[in-house]
């Protein structure tokens, strides 16, 4: 199997799970449940016993990841934010703890790309990109952190990137916000342990979905990323499943402040080329 591939489905995986991976009880929103990521992520969560609130942007696609979680039987409720607005953000949270009586788990699975060269990046594009990918990550993990707090546990999940650590070409202003992801985790990760908060983060290599749908496109791009890839395949959203629930339940509980990244052994290499 190239790359090591699941052979086990995403049920039969979890559940047979061990206990201290069980999310049973739980309440997890998700942001950006309508994407990729953020979707297979929901999925997962649930199944690993944990209910739903699923945030994002366009309500059809959060309405489908509800429907998904409640057709493997267990609850999930949607409610439309926009990451760029703080108070939207604010409002989702406390609706989300008012409906479920508590909130034990965030997953930041939102964001935006822009593969534009440096040069071409107009100021505009730039203030986008920070206002949801790192501004309005701050605003969530802050609005979440502050109702966790009240019950002295909680765990924060962000989805961060490769550019975090390693500079990529067109992904200036993505990279930027990355970088600036990951330290905040790690600034979060210190302030709130007393009050029994996590902060963790997943860094995906190239995971294919609809932001990462373009380079899949064209072969000369595909054929050139998948030759930094030891494991010498792109990956799938499943392929992240397993360390969300890891670092969701307390199998990771004395865990803060890290990345996992999930990346087929891109950064491992050094981004040296397979031969
Ligand atoms: N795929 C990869 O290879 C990869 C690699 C590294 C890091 N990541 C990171 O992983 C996360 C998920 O990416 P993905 O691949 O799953 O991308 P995706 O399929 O495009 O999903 C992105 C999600 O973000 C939501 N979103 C965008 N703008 C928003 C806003 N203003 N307010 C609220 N929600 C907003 C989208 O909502 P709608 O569905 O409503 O538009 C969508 O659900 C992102 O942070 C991305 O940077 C992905």
């Amino acid at each position: 199997m190239p790359g090591g591939a699941n052979t086990l489905g995403r049920d039969e995986a979890i559940s047979s799970m061990p206990k201290s991976f069980r999310l049973d009880g739980k309440v997890a929103v998700v942001l950006g449940a309508g994407g990729g990521l953020g979707q297979a992520i929901a999925f997962a969560l649930a199944s690993a016993g944990a209910e739903i609130v699923a945030i994002g942007k366009t309500p059809d696609r959060l309405t489908q990841t509800c429907e998904g979680v409640r057709e493997n039987g267990q609850q999930a409720w949607s409610y439309p934010v926009d990451l760029a607005d703080p108070q939207s953000i604010e409002k989702a949270m406390s609706w989300a703890h008012v409906q479920r009586g508590r909130l034990d788990i965030l997953v930041n699975a939102a964001g935006v790309q822009l593969r534009k060269p440096a040069l071409e990046v107009t100021e505009e594009e730039w203030d986008r990109m920070v206002s949801i990918n790192l501004k309005g990550v701050f605003f969530c993990c802050q609005a979440a952190a502050r109702i966790m707090a009240r019950y002295g546990t909680g765990t924060i999940i962000t989805l961060t990137s490769l550019t975090a650590v390693i500079g990529l070409s067109s992904l200036s202003v993505y990279g930027a916000c990355k970088g600036g992801v990951a330290q905040l985790m790690k600034a979060l990760a210190v302030e709130w342990a007393p009050m029994g908060i996590r902060v963790n983060a997943i860094g995906p290599g190239r995971i294919r979905t609809p932001m990462t749908e373009v380079v899949f496109q064209k072969d000369s791009v595909r054929e050139s990323f998948l030759r930094l890839i030891p494991l010498g395949r792109a990956g799938n959203p499943n392929d992240l499943v397993g360390a969300a629930i890891f670092l969701a339940s307390e199998a990771s509980s004395y865990m803060t402040g890290q990345t996992l990244y999930i990346d087929g052994g891109w950064l491992a290499s050094g981004g040296n080329a397979r031969a």
